[in-house]
């Protein structure tokens, strides 16, 4: 199991409940902002499935678990994902954070027992969506930008806010285009612009 693979994760077992066993493991690593931004991000994502009549326990789930990968350092996940083979991007080579969402869903599926499919494709693709997104994808996607991990309000909020009243699809794609016109992008991610296209298509 993933977690065991590093000395310096400490493991609590686990009680069943996945907001406990979420808080469990984040705070015995010190992540206790983490475990404060993923709450933030369930109450955001449950919202919005209430608003778009998606399965709020599975929006909740996803947005739970999203982050959980944060108990690895980032070069770990880099040494980690070449160590198995993955197909990486440019993007992921020169920020190896960014595979915190891949590995997010392999704890999800490997620590937490999640096999659903439509809570672990939105962990995995919560920093960069993906083209062909399923409702899901797109509403973790912003609930996360929404409910972000930094201080104060996002620049973004409004635009985002906004959007949200119309589509899925049109919240997505203006928080897109307002990180590729802010110049905020470092590098984008295969993903990413992959997704972007597909959402300027519809
Ligand atoms: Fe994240
Ligand atoms: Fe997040």
């Amino acid at each position: 199991m993933i977690l065991n693979e590093f000395s310096y994760i400490a493991v609590p077992p686990r009680t069943g409940g996945l907001e406990e066993d979420v808080r469990a493991l984040l705070e015995a690593n010190g992540k206790d902002k983490t475990f404060r931004h993923v709450r933030d991000v369930a109450g955001a994502n449950a919202a919005i499935a209430a608003q778009y009549g998606l399965d709020a326990e599975k929006c909740r789930a996803a947005a739970l678990l999203h982050d959980i990968s944060a108990v690895i350092r980032p070069a770990d996940m880099l040494a980690w994902a070449q160590a198995r083979g993955y197909a990486l991007c440019e993007a992921e080579l020169q920020h190896p954070f960014l595979l915190h969402q891949r590995l997010s869903r392999v704890i999800a599926e490997t620590w937490f027992g999640v096999a659903d499919g439509e809570i672990l494709s939105p962990i995995e693709c919560h920093t960069t969506l993906k083209p062909n997104a399923a409702p899901g994808d797109m509403a973790l996607f912003i609930a996360d930008k929404l409910a972000w991990d930094q201080e104060g309000r996002p620049p973004f909020y409004d635009a985002v806010s906004e959007a949200l009243g119309r589509s899925l699809e049109a919240a997505s794609l203006a928080y897109m285009d307002y990180m590729e016109v802010s110049g905020l992008l470092l590098c984008p991610h295969s993903l990413w612009t992959a997704a972007r296209q597909w959402l300027r298509g519809r």
